[in-house]
């Protein structure tokens, strides 16, 4: 029978340059789109879509990530006492109730393939769902994980959430090419436009067969010595059903800062409390 996708793997051990200095000391997945960290926002969609346990895959710079997940007795304490009801329930649901955190260590950051292998003895011998939580997919009708995990109890198919981009950037994603059924057939990381097999483009969420870390197991160094996800998960596209999932909403990659400040101006301007002065204020620009 088949199984539903239980355990979410996020993997947040990269070093996060792009955002240095800000990210020396303050992991990147704990940079705010307005008030909530991007690893909460990926926590929440994952939340609504039925999963129950997330596996972190962390590094020595990111106990931040952990603490942020955990009670803290001081400030819990604080504002009890000063009755800030409102904010005593935002810190503690930052872990949804019913979701369990499991913390596995990348010792080296060997690439995202290498991250999501280091949390098999978590995931164990399921199937299982990887979201980045760089990229920020805000859907207020829905998550887009949500719809994945439908698609695998619906159709018994992975996916990977794809994203039509200008044939100009497909150099700067992993790309897939279909079959008559629409199904994914190849995937390439970083193809030049010119030998793009298509302009689909692979974001940062995947529901994946168990057998994904078997296939990671026997993946090679690619280029900068990193093992690639992509290469995992390209080795099981004959064997397994593998579907694109063209995902509602709107994808911010917060990873960069142009798309982290698109995120946070997205967010500000439907904000209650600040919305229309923030509005009243970029109209002044
Ligand atoms: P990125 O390519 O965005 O790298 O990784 P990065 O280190 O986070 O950021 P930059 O490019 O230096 O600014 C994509 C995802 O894979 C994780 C990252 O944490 C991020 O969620 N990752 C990457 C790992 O967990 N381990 C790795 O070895 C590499």
């Amino acid at each position: 029978m088949t199984q539903t996708i239980l355990s979410v793997v996020l993997p947040v051990a990269g070093l996060g340059t792009r955002f240095l200095p800000a990210t020396k000391a303050v992991p990147k997945e704990m940079l705010p789109v307005l008030d909530k960290p991007l690893i909460q926002l990926a926590v929440e969609e994952a939340y609504k879509a039925g999963i129950k346990q997330v596996v972190l895959v962390t590094s020595a710079s990111k106990r931040a990530i952990e603490d942020h997940f955990d009670v803290n007795f001081e400030l819990e304490a604080t504002l009890e006492a000063r009755n800030k009801q409102a904010m005593l329930d935002a810190v503690r649901t930052t872990l949804p109730n019913g979701m369990t955190l499991a913390v596995v260590r990348q010792p080296k950051a060997l690439g995202l393939g290498h991250a999501v292998l280091c949390a098999a003895p978590v995931v164990g011998n399921q199937p299982f769902a990887v979201m980045l939580p760089d990229d920020f997919i805000d859907d207020t009708q829905g998550s887009c994980l949500a719809d994945m995990v439908a698609l695998y109890n619906n159709e018994q198919s992975y996916s990977l959430a794809v994203e039509e981009v200008p044939r100009e950037k497909t150099d700067k994603y992993g790309v897939v090419s279909l079959d008559g059924n629409g199904r994914i057939t190849a995937m390439v990381e970083k193809p030049k436009p010119e030998v793009a097999p298509s302009t689909l483009a692979v974001v940062g969420r995947y529901v994946l067969p168990a057998e994904t870390f078997a296939a990671l197991r026997e993946v090679k160094e690619g280029a900068g010595g990193e093992i690639q996800l992509t290469d995992g998960i390209a080795s099981l596209l004959a064997s397994h059903a593998f579907k694109p999932h063209r995902f509602k909403g709107v994808r911010f990659d917060c990873g960069s800062k142009l798309g982290y400040l698109q995120a946070n101006v997205a967010l500000g301007l439907r904000d209650k409390e600040i919305g229309q002065s923030f509005q009243a204020w970029l109209k002044t620009l």
